[in-house]
């Protein structure tokens, strides 16, 4: 074979030629050794992000990527995961988990942390004292086995190409790429070892995937992929044109997901954990079809089995688990500033992704990957989109502390103005869960 350069991959890709798998094993060789300097990996991604991909491509780049690092291998079927593409009050995976684990369903949670305006799963469970997310991979696997239900941080051994590339997709406006977003989840998931996926892809304000056709785009190359590595797996599309459920902030949310444990959480919440699930349920083969699936789940939930299951993991993993008995010994933020409706309506919008954006000012997510976070801080919303407000009532409580009552008080004004939107007519609840790809 003719010797390979970058300045070739990028030109093909530049004039929307396709690239062969000994070519893209040799891309992602050269970025895993560094002998392919970052300013062409971004030319390639650029290019790649103009031009698109094949399907074959498109698989050809997860499995050079997968196999960047370690893959974990599980012959059993019940291995099964959720991957959510993020928003604004998603925590779904501390109440499906519980509900599938508790099912039969063994579930191997590789989580992330919050950048932008999307929370992450790992901070929001640190606010568990003592608990561990880092461990060998022969301790996740045997959990993993023993328990049915892990969770760790990122880590090197898993993918570490997807480290790189997202770490320059991050930077040169290349995220928004379908190919690369595939490759890039995929190639993560397969190497953990789960035999099948649940996609939850948001739409909405609060979405990184701002159309319904775009949000299908990407769970149709999802499944596509996945089917090509012999993975079941399909894609609900949910809407994320409000925060899920109504706690925001990393403690808040561990509060909220323990109520939704304990069968006493939101509908929105609950009614997407639970469908979730029961995916997972049906894929691990422990139902006949989703019908007895959702029952398993629904029974999971209600007979307090899968609060059981969450402080087996939170034991496994040195956390307190007296904080799941006791959900008022999570730290919360010292002041509450209340924001006051300035009329009579009903809720119209919410501008989510900006609202992500507030948590971050309050410290509660990351600007930059080094930012100390600020657990204790957030947000309750106290109405949905399509409620009745009067005016005066409360929409929101802020959460804060000491020192930012100047800032607390210039995002009331903020809500009320920009972040919420309140109509004269009554306005129709959205649809939370829009479509379900398969
Ligand atoms: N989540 C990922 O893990 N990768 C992407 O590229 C986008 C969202």
């Amino acid at each position: 074979m003719h010797q390979l350069s970058a300045y070739q991959l990028i030109a093909k890709k530049r004039s929307s030629k396709s690239i062969n798998s000994a070519e893209i094993n040799w891309l992602i060789d050269g970025i895993i050794s560094k002998k392919i300097p970052d300013y062409q990996t971004s030319a390639f991604l650029m290019a790649t992000y103009l031009n698109g991909m094949t399907k074959k491509e498109t698989a050809q780049l997860t499995e050079a990527m997968m196999k960047s690092g370690t893959v974990l291998h599980f012959d059993s079927q019940e291995v099964v995961d959720k991957h959510s593409t993020g928003g604004v009050g998603d925590k779904t995976s501390f109440i499906l988990a519980p509900i599938a684990a508790a099912c039969g369903v063994k579930v191997p949670m590789v989580a992330g942390r919050g950048l932008g305006h999307t929370g992450g799963t790992v901070d929001k469970i640190e606010s568990i004292p003592n608990l561990k997310t880092e461990m060998s991979l022969e301790n996740f696997k045997k959990q993993l086995m023993d328990s049915g239900i892990v969770l760790i941080g990122p880590t090197s051994e898993i993918a570490p190409a997807d480290k790189i590339i997202y770490g320059l997709r991050d930077v040169t406006a290349t995220i928004e790429s379908i190919p690369l977003i595939t490759a890039s989840i995929l190639s993560k998931k397969l190497a953990e070892g789960t035999n099948a996926l649940v996609m939850d892809i948001k739409i909405g304000s609060g979405s990184f995937m701002k159309t319904r056709k775009r949000a299908e785009q990407l769970g149709r190359s999802i499944i596509s992929v996945s089917k090509h590595f012999h993975r079941k797996c399909c894609a609900l599309i949910t809407d994320m044109s409000q925060p899920l459920g109504q706690y925001v902030g990393n403690s808040l949310e561990m509060v909220e997901s323990i109520n939704t444990l304990k069968g006493e959480g939101p509908e929105d919440l609950t009614h997407l954990s639970l469908e979730l699930a029961a995916y997972m349920v049906l894929f691990a083969k422990k139902a006949k079809n989703i019908k007895e699936a959702r029952k398993k789940c629904e029974e999971a939930l209600y007979s307090g089995k899968a609060l059981e299951k969450f402080k087996e993991l939170i034991k496994l993993q040195s956390g307190d688990a007296s904080f799941i008995d006791n959900p008022e010994l999570f730290v919360v933020a010292p002041l509450k500033t209340e924001v006051l409706s300035k009329k009579s309506g009903y809720i119209k919008s919410f501008e989510t992704q900006e609202i992500g954006l507030r948590l971050v000012d309050l410290k509660g997510g990351r600007k930059t990957k080094e930012d100390k976070l600020d657990l204790s801080v957030g947000f309750i919303f106290h109405k949905k989109i399509g409620d009745k407000v009067k005016k005066g009532e409360s929409l929101v409580t802020i959460y804060h502390q000491k020192n930012q009552q100047g800032l607390a008080d210039e995002m009331k004004e903020d809500f009320v103005k920009n972040l919420i939107k309140i109509s004269n007519k009554k306005v129709n609840k959205p649809k939370l869960i829009v479509n379900i790809l398969k």
